[in-house]
């Protein structure tokens, strides 16, 4: 049963991107340690399988990557402990090859900040935000920091120096804000079938994302937006009068803007050493980016 559920979401496809980024960087030093580094590629990419299984019991999610989440098909008690058990296989993953001291000690203090985010967010649900100040803050501990992790420690493995590792940190980080903005855009503006799991979600579950924030800033229809988000027992029809005004006030074009200046600073970020073969393979991934509608 436990592999059925592993094999099931990471066989349902997903982006990979944590483990391309790591791998990536680790080109950066000229080195192709590949066998020795899959193990450390596939801890991070576990990691955050094991993430989202047990995110889909706190959000009590029904679909994940297009497929029936865990927690839907074998109930919660399951689904938690599933994602225990892919979780300790990280720790084999990482305990079976030498990695610097640092990479271990950088990813205890990122599963540490994923789990303060979760709680943070979950004290905020329904919760109308001044500005975006803490919207920044969510995301880069949900997704940003990850991307970060995930770069600077394939730049970390191969010895690169700290200066070309603290540069592909904010190459990540960067990335992984263009990445969350773009996820809470595609809440807003996809469909269940183009996103792979239920559309507008964000909303229902009183996570209040960039999109909306600007439009509870900026439209004409703010009180009734906040009467909407602000209400755990919102109906479906409410729901969509709330994704109306948020798609009619602007606030996906802001939004969009962002994600093309963090784009545009993740691709500044890239050390001046990257050969230009590499250098390509990180612009095609900010691109794509910025492209990403699923
Ligand atoms: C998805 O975000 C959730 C995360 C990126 C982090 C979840 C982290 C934990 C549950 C704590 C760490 C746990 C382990 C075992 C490493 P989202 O809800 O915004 O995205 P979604 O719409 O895809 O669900
Ligand atoms: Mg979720």
């Amino acid at each position: 049963m436990l592999s059925d559920i592993g094999s099931r979401l990471i066989g349902a496809g997903g982006k990979r991107l944590r483990p391309a980024l790591f791998l990536l960087s680790a080109r950066l030093s000229g080195k192709d340690n590949y066998d020795d580094l899959v193990p450390l590629a596939a801890a991070l990419e576990i990691t955050h399988v094991a993430s989202l299984i047990h995110d889909d019991v706190i959000d009590n999610s029904g679909l994940r990557r297009g497929k029936e989440t865990a927690n839907a098909r074998f109930g919660n008690h399951v689904a938690v402990l599933a994602g225990d058990y892919l979780f300790a296989s990280v720790f084999g993953l990482i305990g079976d090859k030498e990695y610097p001291r640092e990479v271990g000690l950088k990813l205890a203090d990122l599963v540490k900040l994923l789990t303060v985010g979760e709680i943070q967010q979950d004290s905020s649900l329904y919760k109308i935000p001044e500005d975006a100040d803490e919207y920044y803050r969510q995301i880069e501990r949900k997704t940003a920091e990850f991307m970060a992790v995930c770069c600077e420690t394939g730049a970390m493995v191969e010895g690169v120096g700290p200066k070309m590792a603290r540069q592909m940190h904010d190459f990540g980080y960067n990335l992984g804000m263009a990445f969350q903005i773009t996820d809470d855009l595609l809440d807003i503006t996809g469909t269940d079938a183009s996103i792979g799991k239920p559309a507008g979600s964000d909303i229902r579950q009183g996570v209040i994302t960039l999109p909306v924030i600007y439009a509870l800033n900026n439209s004409s229809d703010r009180e009734k937006l906040t009467a909407i988000v602000s209400n755990p027992e919102m109906s479906e029809s409410e729901l969509a009068e709330a994704i109306t005004i948020v798609r009619e006030s602007g606030g996906v074009d802001f939004s969009r803007k962002k994600v093309q200046e963090f784009i545009r600073q993740a691709k500044a970020s890239i050390p001046e050493e990257c050969d230009s073969e590499l250098r390509k393979s990180f612009e095609s991934l900010a691109d794509y980016i910025l492209r990403r509608n699923f």
